[in-house]
């Protein structure tokens, strides 16, 4: 019998059980326990960013952090951002710009944008694109260049500083 340990946490801003093997990762925790599949485990080594989801509101590799360490946390995933119905303010800027290709490193990037743009809320200092694509630099699309993306973001910067 493999060894298992019990870990309880917010995900989703949900208080959930979970029994893990001690060396499974986070990613692999949310997609396989939870089938919350938004975030990849793709490169496995914190290069990518295609795992980016948000504990205890900092932004993180979820392939570099094993699942026990989210016991006690609050964990948010893409799914826990918007939904299908109701996009978050980040995704719909994405999609109106054209931002996503694949698919595929989209929910880690989303993820980290939100957190690029909510780190900056109520500064005077306004994020500019050089902001934005230092923010973004941990989140790597091998489909297409990075000006939608950057282009999503800044619109959202402009109409968040306008409400
Ligand atoms: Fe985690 Fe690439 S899969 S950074």
């Amino acid at each position: 019998m493999s060894l298992e340990i019990e870990i309880g946490f917010t995900l989703n801003g949900r208080p959930v059980k979970v029994r893990v093997p001690p060396t499974m990762t986070a990613v692999s925790m949310l997609r396989e326990k939870f089938d919350l599949t938004g975030g990849k485990l793709a490169c496995g080594e914190g290069e990518c960013g295609a795992c980016t989801v948000k504990i205890d509101n900092r932004t993180i590799n979820s392939c570099l952090m094993f699942a026990v360490d989210c016991d006690g946390r609050e964990v948010q995933t893409i799914e826990g951002l918007g939904s299908v119905k109701g996009l978050e303010i980040m995704q719909q800027a994405f999609v109106e710009h054209g931002a996503i290709q694949c698919g595929y490193c989209m929910p880690g990037m989303i993820m980290q944008a939100r957190y690029v743009v909510d780190q900056n809320a109520g500064n005077e200092h306004k994020v500019t694109r050089d902001d934005i694509a230092r923010g973004l630099e941990g989140n790597v699309c091998r489909c297409s260049g990075y000006t939608k993306v950057v282009d999503a973001v800044a619109a959202v910067v402009l109409e968040e500083a306008s409400t």
